[in-house]
């Protein structure tokens, strides 16, 4: 196949998963820009579209296969549309086989370990026809000075480090990412002062596990030192993370949070289960009392910290009685909001040949009443905000509502507020006037 080279080419990425995934597709759209393509959020007309798939949970799978029926339509409309499939559902062979066998209209297959050869894949595809596979099976060296298209300038991901070494027993990230490696601390120094020179306020570090920075450097430095340095770096306002595995979590990290202005009093800390015995057979490395114990170590360092959590209902052998301490758990720590979700197997981790697996209708009826609960902690959190003003990074206008433009609290709220449009971009001060489950209502104070 040809590439059309007197015509302006399109194209447009498609993420599924976390925002691991999504700063992989903004590497992938820099690169398609440089070589000087344009991005459209019309599918219509792409002459490549990529979609950068995740595996965590089945549901995101099922998706991926649902998107590939409606491309197989456009490309047998369009014959010189080119459709590449990246990202972790990649790196499972199982997947890979199905792709080649059931869909054979594919171009380009590749994983999370070879991202930064897609210029080259997609030019060796233009000189061949049918599906071209390279998918890495172990991480080579970081590829450094990738470029990068930020979907947002004020905010942007930084990532910090790769891969995972848990093996918590339900999940499928340590097979698809790889070994837990950290990025050198001046390459992460230098593109986050990069960034805070072209006006980026606000910055998340990104990886599986966070508190583990630098094991697997030679020179040491943990995440409380990174996050030392980059406290320093002008121009940055806001400092965020994630993910904290919990076992990984030291009092020198609370007291980082609480001593560095610029680091957000927020902390995205996923407990997963309230049973000991649950921790113990996801393979979690830390008790419920461990978790607590830390918990309340962090509300008295820092007493204004909003604290966000993961849990999974339903993992294998979760009695009545485990999940009630999930629910009580839950209601001692008072999250302000949390992600849950129903356990999903994942073919190829320990989880999924346990036994004593839940049936689907009682994981839905625990799911509702956990989630029930949370948002109204999450609400009743957000009430304590009303007739305050915080400060609101302000992203853009309200989807929902033209007149109203929407931002984020240093505590990671979403607020929808009235005031100048001028302030996108920056941070505001706004009266908070109402609360909501997950959301909080008010006016700048400009
Ligand atoms: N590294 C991060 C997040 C990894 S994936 C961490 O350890 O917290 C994000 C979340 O997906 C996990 O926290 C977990 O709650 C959920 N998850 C992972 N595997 C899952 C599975 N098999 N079924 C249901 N939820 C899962
Ligand atoms: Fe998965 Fe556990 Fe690693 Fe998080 S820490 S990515 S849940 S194995
Ligand atoms: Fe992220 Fe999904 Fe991969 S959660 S690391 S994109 S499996």
């Amino acid at each position: 196949m040809n590439k059309n080279l007197n015509k302006q080419m399109y194209y447009n990425v498609q993420t599924f998963g976390c925002q691991m995934n999504f700063h992989d597709s903004e590497k992938l759209s820099a690169m398609l820009q440089s070589l000087g393509y344009v991005e459209t959020e019309k599918k219509a007309e792409s002459d490549i579209i990529i979609i950068n798939t995740c595996c965590v949970r089945e549901n995101a799978e099922l998706k991926v296969y649902g998107n590939l029926g409606e491309l197989k339509r456009m490309k047998q409309k369009n014959p010189n549309l080119i459709l590449a499939i990246c990202g972790c559902m990649m790196q499972q062979k199982h997947v890979v086989e199905k792709i080649k066998k059931s869909y054979p209209f594919v171009d380009i297959v590749f994983g999370t370990h070879n991202l930064h050869r897609f210029p080259e894949l997609l030019n060796n595809s233009y000189q061949m026809e049918g599906l071209l596979v390279e998918v890495w099976d172990q991480e080579n060296d970081i590829p450094e000075n990738l470029p990068v298209e930020r979907k947002y300038s004020a905010k942007a991901f930084v990532n910090i480090m790769y891969g995972c070494n848990n093996f918590c027993s339900y999940c499928i990230v340590p097979y698809t990412r790889g070994r837990e490696r950290s990025r050198e601390p001046d390459k992460i120094y230098d593109e986050v002062q990069k960034l805070a020179q072209n006006g980026t306020l606000e910055i998340t570090l990104l990886g599986q596990n966070v508190n583990s920075y630098g094991k697997t450097l030679q020179k040491p430095i943990d995440f409380s030192d990174l996050l030392k340095v980059i406290n320093d770096i002008p121009g940055i306002e806001r400092i965020r993370f994630m993910t904290s595995h919990p076992a990984d979590f030291s009092e020198k990290l609370m007291d980082t949070i609480a001593t560095l202005d610029k680091v957000s009093p927020h902390i995205h800390l996923p407990v997963q289960a309230g049973s000991n015995a649950i921790l113990s057979k996801m393979n979690r490395k830390y008790s419920r009392e461990d978790y607590l114990k830390k918990i309340n170590m962090l509300k008295s360092k820092t007493p204004n910290i909003a604290i966000s959590t993961d849990i999974i209902v339903g993992f294998p052998g979760e009695t009545e009685k485990d999940f009630d301490d999930t629910l009580e758990l839950v209601r001692q720590v008072e999250y302000d909001s949390a992600f849950t979700f129903l356990y999903s197997i994942r073919t190829g981790t320990p989880a999924a040949t346990m036994e004593n697996q839940i049936p689907d209708n009682i994981k839905m009826e625990r799911f509702n009443r956990l989630v029930k609960l949370i948002n109204e902690i999450g609400y009743k959190k957000n009430m304590h905000l009303v007739g305050k003003v915080v400060p609101v990074l302000v992203e853009g206008v309200s989807k929902n509502n033209p007149n109203r433009l929407t931002g984020r609290t240093d505590t990671h709220k979403l607020v929808n507020f009235e005031g100048p449009p001028s302030c996108v971009g920056s941070i505001v001060p706004v009266r908070i006037n109402e609360a909501k489950t997950f959301s909080l209502l008010g006016t700048s104070e400009l």
